[in-house]
Parts: structure tokens; sequence; C-alpha cells
């Protein structure tokens, strides 16, 4: 037996679930259906027919749901599973409203050539249907059979529609429920079911998140982007997987939030934002020496006094996000091995960046404006030498991540990932866009920024100026 829930719960909290709208009039209506389930607590996942793609657009929908809208049985999501395969593996329910009398028919049939019907088909969640149309539609024979075949073969729950007014001019029974009845059926087909996918991870991908202040205004941050390539000989060098996306979004975030960027770029395959003052590098050493040109108080050549907008002044923080060679080749040739020759390479461990400039600002530390120097940890299988990483690199903040796990490697617009901090808390987050990953990290940056800040007034005024010191 279950608690009846308490007067103002909300009877959707945890519930995954997704709206298959179908291309009626009333689709419209179901933009207010989804703020509906949401403020009953369900995390809502929209799944639009190519039809109802007529009558309302993608982006309102996305912007509610907080989920890329699937709307081609044939798309895949960003991080490569098949969408309404996912859907119909994690949703608690499916809600089909408005259905057409098209849809009824097309999945009373079977005929899997929409998004909706195909996660419906492929799902074992209870399916609630909301019917929508003209009147003479809703009494044809075909429609009468196709719903009794929903409702008796498969079980489904069909809110029927109501009595009133048509697109057509006319009055008829034809119209979608009303949305609070419809929002009913769902709770009560879910009764006391346990929530079927409380792995977020295993949910459709979350895009984007609540859009952030303007709180980096007057900060230079530094960001590092892309994979280094370690020289060879004039043709070939040693390189990896990153792309630069990380990088880049982390840039693109600081800069919507008022930053002033240095972004320092490997290799990557990624556009990169504009405003951003970009340094291309290739290879670990040209990296450490435009680090350090970056974070040096001096300003770097070319930079300004602020007068265009760009800040001449010491970095307030630096995300390495770039992928820093651990070897490099101990011999650089300066011209092309030839393949008749054989090649055995001897590599030399590189320098630790983030572990030089941390071990700068160390000395900078006790009250100082020292920067806030955030690391990361691309690991295979399991995060536990991150914590370590923290105090080894004596950093801020790491972000780590398990590059193995589906949709967190190199070249996904998506990334799972834990932020560690000096105290030895960690923050495990869900699958996030890696846009809403950096806003993540930029959350926390802003934060350290701020304590920083008025840790160093308060010292400032617990000193006695030397002035004050005489006038007693
Ligand atoms: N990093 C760096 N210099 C290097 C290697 C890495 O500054 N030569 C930075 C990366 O940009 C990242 C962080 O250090 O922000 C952690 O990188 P990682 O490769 O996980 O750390 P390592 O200490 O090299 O550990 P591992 O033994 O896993 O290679």
């Amino acid at each position: 037996m279950t608690a009846a829930p308490g007067p103002g719960a909300r009877r959707l909290e945890g519930r995954l679930i997704a709206l298959g709208v179908t291309g009626s009039i009333a689709a419209y209506k179901a933009v207010e259906l989804l703020r509906l389930l949401t403020a009953e607590g369900a995390d809502v996942v929209v799944l639009l027919s190519p039809s109802a793609t007529r009558f309302v657009g993608p982006l309102s929908f996305a912007a509610l749901s907080r989920h890329p809208v699937e709307s081609d049985v044939l798309d895949l999501l960003p991080d490569g599973r098949i969408g309404h395969i996912v859907v119909a593996d994690s949703a608690d329910a499916i809600v089909v409203a408005p259905a057409t009398a098209h849809w009824l028919a097309a999945m009373a049939n079977g005929l899997a050539g929409d998004v909706v019907t195909a996660a419906a088909l492929a799902t074992s969640a209870p399916v609630v249907v909301a019917p929508a149309m003209d009147g003479d539609m809703w009494t044809h024979p075909a429609t009468v059979a196709n719903v009794g075949r929903l409702r008796e073969a498969f079980g489904y729950v069909v809110v029927a529609p109501e009595s009133g007014p048509l697109a057509s001019g006319q009055s008829g029974v034809g119209r979608l429920a009303e949305l609070p009845a419809i929002v009913d059926a769902v709770v009560e087909a879910l009764d006391s079911q346990p929530i079927r996918q409380p792995d977020a991870a295993r949910r459709p991908p979350i895009t984007d998140g609540t859009p952030r202040e303007a709180d980096l205004v007057s900060r230079r941050i530094v960001i590092t982007a892309g994979g280094t390539r370690e020289p060879i000989d004039p043709v070939r060098y040693i390189g990896n997987r990153s792309t630069g996306r990380m990088g880049a979004a982390l840039a693109d975030a600081a800069l919507a939030r008022g930053a002033a960027v240095t972004l320092i770029a490997a290799a990557v395959e990624v556009a990169l934002p504009e405003g951003a003052d970009v340094i291309r590098v290739e290879s670990t050493a040209e990296l450490r020496a435009a680090l350090r040109n970056a974070m040096a108080s001096a300003p770097a050549p070319g930079a300004s006094d602020g007068s265009d907008g760009r800040i001449a002044k010491p970095a307030d923080a630096l995300v390495m996000a770039a992928a820093v060679a651990d070897f490099t080749p101990s011999k650089p040739q300066d011209r092309k091995i030839p393949r008749a020759e054989g090649l055995t390479l001897e590599l030399s461990p590189t320098p630790d960046l983030l572990g030089e400039v941390a071990s700068l600002v160390g000395e900078k530390r006790n009250g100082k404006a020292a920067p806030i120097l955030v690391g990361f940890a691309a690991e295979t299988g399991s995060l536990e030498r991150a914590p370590g990483k923290v105090a080894a690199k004596s950093i801020d903040f790491l972000v780590a991540n398990d590059v193995s796990e589906a949709g967190s490697g190199f070249g996904t617009d998506t990334n799972r990932v834990t932020i560690f901090d000096r105290s030895g808390s960690k923050d495990e987050l869900p699958l996030l866009s890696k846009r809403e990953v950096a806003d993540r990290i930029l959350d926390r940056v802003a934060a350290a920024l701020d304590a920083r800040d008025s840790d160093a007034q308060t010292a400032g005024m617990q000193q006695p100026t030397s002035s004050e010191g005489r006038s007693r």
C-alpha cells in the first residue's frame, strides 16, 4: 500500500513523460499541456510527428522541456543513441495529445512511420491517447474501430474528445479533452508504479539550462582547448582525440556571462566563439609559452589597456580543458624520416603545465588575488584517481569524466562529469550538454572569485593602515 500524496504534492515528481504531438489544429495546446506536466514535477520529452511540425515549431517545446525535440524517426541523439528507443525504454508514460485520426489508424496497425508511433510500439510503459479531430471523422467506423483496438487490444487509456466548436466552424464531438483531465489520466495510468529509469544518463539528454546572469564582468578568464600535437618530424606528429568542444563551450559561456576570454587553442575541430582572444598553438611547448604569457600580469603582446573591451590584467581564472600530451618525442627531426630507415620513437614526459601554473600561484595565495584553477581529467572506467589529482596539482576544481561511457567521450555534444573540489567534496552531474557543463563549471568559478574577493576585502579591513596606526 502506498500513502496518498499530501495536498499540494506534485503527482509526477521524478517521472519522465514522453509527450507525442501529432498534426491537429489543437497541437498548440500541447505547449500548455507540457507546462502542466512539468508543474506536476515531470521531466518531459517531446516527440513531434512530421505534420505536427507544420502547426507548432520545435523551439518552444525544446526550450520548455530542456530536451532535444524528436521529430524524425531516423534521427540519432547528439550522443549517438536512437532517440525514440531511449524514450521508449526510459519514459514512465507516453501521452499522445492531440492524436489525429491518421495517427490512431497508423498506431492501430503498428505502422511506425513517425517518432510517436515508433516510441509507442517500442515501449512497455502505459500509453495515454487524447484524440482531436472533426466530429464526422471521430464517429467514422474506421476511427471507432481503431480506437477500440487501441483500448482493448493494446490497453491504451483513451481520453475521449469533448463536444464544442470545431476548427471546421461546425460544432460537435472532436475537441481535445480539457488539459487537466489529460494530466489526471496520466497520473492514474502510472498508479503507484516505481520510476522506470531514475538514472538521468539513460534518459534523453538535457540540452540547456537556466540562462546565467552577467556574473563574470571584469573577470579575465584563460581557457585552453583541443589536443596538442607533438612533432615527430615536419610531417608527422603524436596527437589525441580531443576536438576542443568542451573548451569552445566554456569560452562561449564565459563570454555570455561578461568575461574577457583568452582562448588558447591547440588542434580543434569546432568553430571558436567570436569575441574571444584566440591564440593558436600546436605542441605542448607552444601551449606552455602561451599559457605563461596569458596568465602573467604583464599584458600579452598586442593586448590592450582595456579601451577596446579586452582587459590587460592578470588572469582571474584558468580552465585547463586542453588535452595536453603526457609524452613528446625526445628528438624531433627537422627532415622527414624516410620509411626505409624504420622508426623507434623515444619519448620524454612533458612538464605538467597546470601544475606549473599552480606552483606559481601558490607563491601568491594567502589573501592575494590568486587565480582560480580548474583542471580536467579524462579517465577510463573509474574516477577514483580524481581526488588525488586535485591535491597533487594543487588546483581549486577538477572536472573528471569517464570517457569510456556513452555520451561522455570525445567528439560528443554531451558530457557527464563529476566536479571535485579542494575540500574533498564532489558534485556528480547528470548527462548534460557541454554548454550546460560549461555553465556549471563557471558557476563554481564565479562563486570562488566572489569568495576570494570578499576574503581579500575582509583581510584588508582587519589590517590597519599605517596612518590608522599613527592616529591611535
Ligand atoms: N595537464 C597539463 N600538462 C600536462 C598534462 C596534463 O597541464 N602535461 C592538465 C590537463 O589539461 C588537465 C589536467 O592536467 O587539465 C589533468 O590531466 P591528466 O592527463 O588527467 O593528468 P595527469 O596528471 O597527466 O595524469 P595521468 O596519469 O592520468 O596522465
